[in-house]
This record gives structure tokens, C-alpha cells and sequence, in this order.
């Protein structure tokens, strides 16, 4: 079934969508198909071109999103298919301070001229509208990761599109839940399935939907021929975390806001990022197009660099781990990693909020600033 016109709620599609079709004793879920080849005449023809497992995950992430999907190997193998599409040469207007590995690939790209890219400050709307002219590309992530700016997406997708400039949108962080870039008008949205979709830290994986054809068939030559393409399992373990993902999505936003609440006015804490925080610098822009606010905070200790890996160290239900979108909670100091933007305080925690009981994580929180 498409759900493009469907009536039904997110959450109810993100339960209903990509079932096989219903018979006396047909499965309820869509097996794994584990194989590399198939029967000559159909469709898929070969497992780097297709699966009937990628296609019920894809037909699941297409409810939510929109348009038509294609999952990928990695939400970085997703990306680097998005760029993939761009001509040599072409102009690309993004974030200066978005996921360290995609602000690493366009700095590559930039500095090897494959494309030229202008790095803007996402949140200073006026910034971006000045750089779009001759873009071939507006690449959004919003919020960002880690710094938790909002971009005006309503109003920068149409400048773009009124410019007849591609627009695609990071939406890992926010959700399908929170914001539906290709109902603003953008191009292609992309997610780190990796993250809040799939839910459980236990697989890899990236997605591109769009609604336009000729650019689907685009990307989906580039999955084949770049061959960064979802293992059966994978695609089968994310659909199993789709169908819980708006359950668990919701609980750890209003856990995430709560515990942005708490931070602010801790003690030990100099700035909390959240723009669902009323008194957040974004918080009137976000209220204005994002439903709720996601599952991801940053927070800024009085104290160094040291005394944040000591706190992360400290933490008995938070894993001291990268990545986000689990039902564990995970915090770390980004700026550990080389790759990450200087920009970015060296004392900056990420936190992302999972399942757990909002006062267990506070106590938590509270016991590992006690032993620093
Ligand atoms: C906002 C954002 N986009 C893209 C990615 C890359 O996704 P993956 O790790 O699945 O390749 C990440 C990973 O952390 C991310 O946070």
C-alpha cells in the first residue's frame, strides 16, 4: 500500500508500512532475503540491485518521509551517493559546523576541487540566502550536530528552489517526527537510519528519499555502482526497530527536554543547547515548523576538556559512547575526535537520550558531575 495519501498518523505507519501482503498464513513480517542473486525476468535480477527486504525497510521509511526511498550501507555511504549526482566542479552552499564526517568529505571535496564548496552558518538565515546564487546544491542539516543550530528550513528550501538549486536535508536529528523537509519542498532527505530509525545501536545504515523520479533513478545507479549497499540483516533489523521507533522517539524527546530543564540550572553546567528550551536563541524559529524538538542535547561544564571526559568516565546507566539515537543513553566529549570542528567547545558534552527512566539518567547525570 502507498502511503503517500494515506490518512493514517506517522506512528501508525511506521507499524503498518512494508508488510507483506495479507493471506491465509502469510508472514507478518517480511522475511531476510539472504541472496546474492535471483531468477532471471523479475525485477531485482541481482543483490547489489535490489532485495525484497531493503524494499519493505525502504517502503517503511517511505511512509514517513515521503517521496520514494533507497537505503544504503551507511547514512556516510547515503551521502556520498547524494554528492555522487553532482557534476565536477559543482557548487555546494553547507554547514560550517554540521557531522564531522560529512564537514570532512565536503573539505576533501572542496580542497581537491571535485566540488566548491561554501561553508555558512545555518542559523544566520541572511548568510545563507547571500550565498545561494550560483549554488548548484544547498546541503541542510538542522538541528546540527553538535551544536544543535536550527536553520530556517520553510524559508531557505524555497529561496533555493526558487532558484532552481537542489536542496537535500540531513534529517537525522529531528525525525521524520519533527520536521518533513520534502513536504517544505526540499529535493531528497536523508537519514542515519544508523541512529533514531533503527533504535537499538546495533547496525549501520542510510537512506535518501525523494519524490522525484529522475533523481531517484540517479541515486539508485549510484548505489549500484558505488556498491555501498545494506546487508539483508541489516535492512531486517532496521524494520524491526521502525515499528517501535515513534514510541521511543517521543518518550526520549519530552526526557530530552526535561533534562535540558534540569542541566540549565545546574551548578557545574555554563550552557545547555536544546531548541526545544524556551529560553534556547532558536527556540521561537523551532516552535515555528518542528513538532517536537528531538532526543539529542549539548551542554557546556564549567571546567576543561579533562574534567567533561571524567564526567563522561563517570556515568553508570550513560554509556560513555559516540553515536545516537538509541534506546541507551550515550554522552560523550566531541571534540576527542580530531575530526571534529574547532568551533565546537572542547568542553561540550553531547547527549543523547534514550528510553531509560527520566529520574534514573538525572541521578546519574547528577552523581557523575559529584565525582568530578
Ligand atoms: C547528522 C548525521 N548525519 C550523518 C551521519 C552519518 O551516519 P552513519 O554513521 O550512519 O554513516 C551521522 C552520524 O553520526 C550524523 O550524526
Amino acid at each position: 500500500m502507498s502511503h503517500e495519501n494515506s490518512n493514517e498518523k506517522l506512528s501508525t505507519r511506521a507499524i503498518t508500512a512494508g508488510r507483506p501482503k495479507r493471506g491465509a498464513d502469510s508472514p507478518l513480517n517480511e522475511t531476510i532475503s539472504l541472496n546474492s542473486t535471483f531468477a532471471a525476468g523479475g525485477p531485482i535480477g541481482y543483490g547489489r540491485y535490489g532485495n525484497q527486504t531493503w524494499s519493505a525497510t525502504e517502503s517503511a521509511i517511505s511512509a514517513l518521509e515521503g517521496g520514494e526511498t533507497l537505503i544504503f550501507s551507511s547514512g556516510m555511504a547515503a551521502i556520498s551517493a547524494a554528492f555522487s549526482t553532482l557534476a565536477h566542479g559543482a557548487r555546494v552552499v553547507a554547514s560550517d559546523q554540521g557531522y564531522s564526517g560529512v564537514m570532512t568529505l565536503l573539505n576533501q571535496y572542496n580542497s581537491s576541487g571535485r566540488l566548491i564548496v561554501t561553508f555558512v552558518d545555518l542559523s544566520k538565515t541572511d548568510d545563507v540566502l547571500a550565498a545561494l546564487p550560483g549554488a548548484d546544491l544547498l546541503w541542510l542539516e538542522s538541528p546540527t550536530n553538535p551544536g544543535l543550530d536550527v536553520a530556517e528550513l520553510p524559508e531557505l528550501i524555497s529561496a533555493a528552489k526558487a532558484k532552481k538549486i537542489l536542496v537535500m536535508v540531513d534529517n537525522t536529528f529531528a525525525t521524520a517526527l519533527t520536521q518533513r523537509p520534502l513536504e517544505m519542498g526540499a529535493d531528497v532527505v536523508m537519514n542515519s537510519v544508523t541512529k533514531f530509525l533503527s533504535g537499538h545501536s546495533d547496525l549501520l545504515m542510510g537512506s535518501l528519499s525523494t519524490k522525484n523520479v529522475e533523481l531517484f533513478q540517479a541515486l539508485e545507479t549510484s548505489r549500484k555502482l558505488l556498491g555501498a549497499v545494506p546487508g539483508p540483516f541489516e535492512a531486517w533489523l532496521a524494520l524491526r526497530g521502525i515499528r517501535t521507533f515513534p514510541l521511543r522517539f517521543n518518550k526520549s524527546c519530552e526526557s530530552a527536554l526535561e533534562l535540558a530543564k534540569r542541566l540549565s540550572s545546574h551548578p557545574q553546567v555554563s550552557r545547555v543547547r536544546y531548541p526545544g528550551l524556551p529560553t534556547d536563541s532558536q527556540h521561537e524559529r523551532a516552535k515555528k515548523f518542528m513538532e517536537t524538538f528531538g532526543a539529542v542535547l549539548s551542554f557546556e561544564i564549567k571546567g576543561s576538556a579533562t574534567d567533561a571526559d571524567r564526567l563522561c568516565e563517570s556515568s553508570s546507566i550513560i554509556s560513555h559512547a559516540t553515536s545516537l539515537g538509541g534506546v541507551e543513553s550515550l554522552w560523550e566529549r566531541r571534540r576527542r575526535w580530531p575530526s571534529e570542528s574547532p568551533s565546537v567547545p572542547d568542553n561540550l558534552i553531547r547527549l543523547s537520550v534514550g528510553g531509560e527512566d527520566v529520574d534514573d539518567l538525572w541521578d546519574d547525570i547528577q552523581r557523575a558531575f559529584s565525582a568530578i
